[in-house]
């Protein structure tokens, strides 16, 4: 955790980002400065806007911010699909060593298809098949012709989620840790992880229960019953898939926020990506990253300004009826934020 008093400012870095990044950062900033936020932000670049200026998508001076502040807030980064610059999500999460992504999804918008849902899913951020280990294989003169991947999973990593799942889960109030895999097929590589699990499961018997689904009847019955899980965890690629399809739970990518946590640095970010198709028109949603900037302040032990601001952002949609396109209302990125920071 990193420290925070309740008068002290809190130096952490700020990366707009690409697309919808730096409207729904300005929106942030309306709010939290409303809130009477703690932060004080190092701003630097990342992604797309980062190579146009200096030829990186990720520069030396963010990692020198991030590095110094161990805190950061992150607009989407777009990463082009197949070939070009490697994820840069990915290599902040291995600089970093990001081992544990938390993304929680909670029902903001009473009526859509599921009610009441709140749950959170806890993904293993650095090992599985994002390790990269891939390649191609030449056919005659097809370069493409054969594609190869391996996945790697150890003992190690495995215990190191598998207890920040059950810590969290005690320490959130929550009763039950799903352990999610396909150890049924991938004896090995998944299987070690269902195996660590049930180890590290006796350690909190009595406190936190436990259980396990294999990975595509979990997502089946998430969508035809969520309310019988609370906390899940899971291996890397599971998580990526998994974690958008609770989002779907609750209404969409706009409201689900991200954090990625590792012994060294805590990164903060919107689950969304760029939003190209509606980038520069104001009309993104801001809820996600405002979510993720809630989550950085109940990591700097600020939950009493996390409380206000989920409270002011759920009076603002459900009393106000406040809300931006996407959840069916007409208010621009910036009157949404306004409209926040007036309830706060
Ligand atoms: P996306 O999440 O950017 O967009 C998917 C759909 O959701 C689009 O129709 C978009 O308009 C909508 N949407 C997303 N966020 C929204 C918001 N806040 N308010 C209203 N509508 C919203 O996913 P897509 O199109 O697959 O990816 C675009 C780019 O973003 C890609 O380059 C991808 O690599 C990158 N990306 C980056 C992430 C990150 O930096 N954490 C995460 C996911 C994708
Ligand atoms: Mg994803």
């Amino acid at each position: 955790m990193a420290g925070g008093s309740k008068t002290g400012r809190i130096e952490a870095t700020l990366i707009p980002g690409d697309g919808i990044g730096p409207e729904i950062v300005e929106a942030m900033n309306i709010v939290l400065d409303a809130l009477g936020s703690p932060f004080l932000w190092d701003v630097q670049q990342g992604g797309l806007a980062a190579i146009e200026t200096t030829g990186d998508p990720l520069p030396q001076a963010t990692l020198d911010s991030i590095r110094r502040t161990r805190l950061a807030l992150k607009g989407p980064l777009t990463t082009p699909v197949g070939g070009g610059f490697r994820s840069v999500n990915v290599r902040l999460r291995e600089t970093f060593h990001l081992y544990a992504n938390i993304r929680p999804v909670r029902t903001i918008v009473p009526g859509g298809r599921y009610d009441d849902i709140d749950l959170v899913l806890i993904r293993e951020n650095l090992e599985g098949l994002y390790v990269g280990f891939e390649h191609y294989v030449p056919i005659g003169d097809d370069p493409h012709g054969v594609a190869i991947a391996s996945a790697v999973n150890t003992k190690a990593g495995a215990r190191r989620i598998l207890k920040f799942a059950f810590d969290y889960a005690l320490q959130n109030g929550r009763k039950k840790v799903t352990v999610v895999h396909k150890a049924n097929v991938l004896k090995a590589v998944t299987g070690i992880f269902l195996e660590v699990g049930r180890e590290v499961a006796k350690d909190y018997e009595g406190r936190v229960a436990m259980d396990d689904r294999i990975v595509d009847a979990c997502a089946m019955q998430l969508v035809l019953n969520p309310w019988q899980f609370d906390v899940l965890v899971t291996t890397n690629l599971f998580g990526d898939i998994l974690s958008d399809l609770m989002a779907g739970l609750i209404g969409g990518l706009g409201l689900a926020p991200g954090a990625n946590i590792g012994e060294s640095a805590a990164i903060f970010e919107a689950v969304h990506g760029s939003a190209p198709d509606i980038a520069g028109k104001g009309v993104a949603n801001p809820i996600a990253l405002l979510l993720a900037a809630g989550l950085m302040l109940d990591h700097v032990g600020r939950q009493d300004l996390a409380a206000r601001l989920r409270g002011a952002i759920d009076r603002t949609v459900n009393v106000d009826k406040i809300r931006t396109g996407d959840l069916g209302g007409t208010a621009s990125t910036h009157a949404f934020a306004a409209a926040v920071a007036k309830r706060v």
